[in-house]
């Protein structure tokens, strides 16, 4: 099979590497390089949380006019759907492998039998790297059209049927174990979901895409979620993979072979993780190579294709790595932000066009939560979704004093929860506050899947 680790040296995984570096050094020279076209093409954003013109000239001479270029994304999903295709003979062809008899078959690349060849294989690939460019495609439409929401909503569920397609012919699991306490009502411990576990997993890839879209706005924030998200996933495909480890301390050489994946005794399980390395390395490069011009201050924003590219390619490898409930157990951020925005998001309580934090008042160096303003009193659901979630702490009302009538409440974000509950910061503080938060939920992911599984579920 194509993604395995010849002799487990894993020579494929070491091109991977290769190509994530790729990734982070174009993507590091090419967002500088192109920004100015984005910015003449008037592809460009204004920094919500910069005060004046002084200042943004004196962070880059390239922000002329407070703008900065956006969707820059389109720069970073293009470096990765390029790589991810000329990864593709590495992947598919002995090109990698020695050649016992060089010259007898011409070049590498035709030394793959036809019969042989891993038609399966290529069309999982395939049809992941159809799926990124779908949401790509998406992603610089959003930017340049502002679509609604009702039409944007369903592009990802439609973008992510070739992958269901693949996930059934490859005899995909639908089963969900249940935890131990839930056996006894139900009388089993499988349970097949069929076609509602595919509805899930399509939901998955909307999800994914506009969660990360969601929690964003301020500087660093949308590439280092998806940076750590990914690294997350790397290092859980790596506790999968039969690894050979050699240490050299004050002379001693501690060695062994890491066997995890082997140790829970398939080959399929391997090769998946490894075919999700694939996918996580170069994005871990497209991520680190972007921050270095989105950090604070940020030089380029990345738009609306940067979150809908990241996310689906987390989608597509959840999917294909069958592994989309571990996959959402590293949302976690995402998810109580997601939960925590559905009253704005479904019209229960407005929802301004914009709810990033905002600026203080102009001798402060803080940002502060962003409210949103009731001219007339809200009506009853909208008072009692406000006052429980300001007694849970995660927003804050002010009440006229003597009426007590609600006059605004900070936005339902997770970025203005964390503000309304640690005190106003500097927009870099909080987006490092907000990469700790997410460092956290990946531990406590991990925490989840591979400690607490054993008290819920057996072996
Ligand atoms: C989503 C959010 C919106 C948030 C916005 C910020 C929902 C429903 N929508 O909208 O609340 O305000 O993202 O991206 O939650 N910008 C900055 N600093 C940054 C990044 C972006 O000022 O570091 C501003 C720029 O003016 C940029 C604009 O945000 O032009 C991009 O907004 P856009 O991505 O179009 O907003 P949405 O994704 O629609
Ligand atoms: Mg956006």
């Amino acid at each position: 099979l194509p993604w395995t680790g010849h002799d487990l040296g894993f020579p494929t995984l070491y091109a991977s590497a290769g190509f994530s570096l790729i990734a982070l050094v174009s993507t590091m020279n090419l967002v500088p390089l192109l920004g100015p076209t984005f910015v003449e093409r008037n592809l460009k954003g204004r920094d919500r949380l910069k005060r004046n013109q002084l200042e943004m000239c004196l962070i880059s001479p390239l922000l002329f006019l407070f703008s900065a270029p956006e969707s820059m994304g389109l720069i970073c999903a293009s470096i990765y759907a390029l790589l991810l295709t000329l990864f593709i003979p590495f992947l598919f062809t002995d090109i990698l492998r020695p050649q016992e008899n060089p010259g007898a078959l011409g070049s590498p690349l035709l030394s793959v039998a036809r019969e042989q060849f891993p038609h399966q294989q290529l069309s999982v690939y395939l049809s992941a790297l159809l799926c990124l460019l779908s949401a790509t495609i998406l992603g610089f439409l959003d930017d340049v059209f502002d679509i609604r929401w009702r039409y944007k909503l369903p592009i990802p569920l439609i973008a992510s049927i070739p992958l269901l397609l693949v996930y059934h012919a490859e005899h995909g699991n639908t089963h969900i174990v249940l935890p131990k306490f839930i056996r006894n009502v139900f009388g089993h411990s499988v349970v097949d979901l069929g076609p509602l576990y595919y509805l899930y997993m399509s939901l998955l890839s909307t999800f994914c895409t506009n969660s990360i879209n969601i929690l964003a706005g301020i500087n660093g924030i949308e590439a280092s979620q998806a940076l750590i998200i990914a690294l997350s996933i790397a290092l859980n495909d790596l506790l999968y993979l039969p690894l050979q480890f050699s240490l050299d301390f004050y002379g001693f050489t501690f060695g062994g072979v890491y066997r995890a994946g082997m140790a829970l005794g398939s080959r399929e399980l391997v090769e998946r993780h490894l075919l999700s390395l694939y996918f996580m390395l170069p994005l871990i490069g497209v991520c680190i190579g972007f921050l270095r011009h989105n950090w604070y201050p940020a030089r380029a924003f990345p738009g609306d294709t940067f979150c809908y590219f990241a996310g689906m390619a987390f989608a597509v490898v959840g999917i294909i790595g069958h592994f989309s409930k571990t996959l959402l157990l590293f949302f976690i951020p995402q998810i109580f932000n997601f939960l925590l925005s559905c009253p704005q998001l479904f019209g229960l309580v407005p929802c301004p066009r914009h709810r990033m934090p905002r600026l203080g008042p102009s001798n402060s160096p803080f940002i502060y939560p962003s409210t949103v303003d009731f001219e007339h009193p809200p009506r009853l659901h909208t008072r009692l979704i406000l006052s429980f979630l300001s007694l849970l702490g995660f927003t804050r009302l002010t009440r006229h004093p003597k009426t007590k009538t609600i006059l605004s409440a900070t936005n339902l974000t997770l970025l203005n929860t964390v503000l309304v509950v640690r005190g106003p910061m500097s927009e870099e503080r909080l987006t490092l506050e907000c990469m700790a938060l997410q460092v956290a939920g990946s531990m406590i992911a991990f925490g989840i899947r591979y400690g607490l599984a054993g008290i819920f579920y057996d072996g």
